[in-house]
């Protein structure tokens, strides 16, 4: 594939890449926000906003998420069996902003009920998949959690819509006509 550059494009960057460009690069493409718990052997909660989820397979049915080496709720996920992913409605934002801040107790405030591995699934999302922890790979300064789905469930009203991740901003996803 022949990369030409057209007059309206930013001239193209090798390594070693400028971190902030990088990130503002990566950013042009949109995504869902999820919000990933876990429970560790205290029966502490965890919650953690995140928007590199991603399905992986049918059958074996298989997701994935990646999550940054430093972040304080780190080792909890490399310890536990299993994590849920939520999916984020529109109406959500606060949620996502809440989860994406470290802090003693996120869910103080959160609406949500106990999956039966005891872990925090939040209340009126789009949907939300339990996990048994199936492998970690090596992902640089993240590590890639690939996640068997042992059971999942989705919201089936049409009048709902998914909270949107673009170029570091929250947006509405609006429906195409076709
Ligand atoms: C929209 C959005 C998406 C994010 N996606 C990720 C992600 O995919 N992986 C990650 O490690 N952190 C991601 N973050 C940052 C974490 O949410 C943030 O570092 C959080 O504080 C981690 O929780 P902790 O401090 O309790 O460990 C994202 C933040 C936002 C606002």
């Amino acid at each position: 594939m022949t990369n030409l550059p057209s007059s309206n494009d930013t001239p193209e960057q090798t390594p070693e890449f400028d971190l902030r460009d990088f990130r503002n690069a990566l950013g042009h493409f949109g995504t869902g926000v999820t919000v990933i718990t876990t429970v560790d052997e205290n029966n502490q909660y965890f919650g953690v906003t995140v928007s590199s989820f991603n399905s992986v397979s049918l059958n074996p049915p298989l997701v994935l998420w990646s999550q940054v080496r430093g972040a304080p709720s780190h080792q909890a996920f490399l310890k536990s069996d299993y994590f849920i992913v939520n999916i984020l409605s529109e109406d959500q934002k606060d949620i996502s902003n809440t989860f994406s801040r470290p802090s003693e107790d996120k869910f103080k405030d959160i609406a949500h009920h106990l999956s039966p591995q005891g872990i925090p699934i939040l209340d009126g999302t789009l949907g939300h998949f339990i996990c048994k922890r199936e492998r970690d790979i090596d992902g640089g300064d993240h590590v890639i959690f690939i996640g068997r789905v042992a059971s999942y469930s989705y919201n089936t009203s049409e009048h709902t819509a998914p909270l949107f991740f673009w170029k570091g901003k929250y947006h509405s996803a609006t429906d195409h006509t076709s």
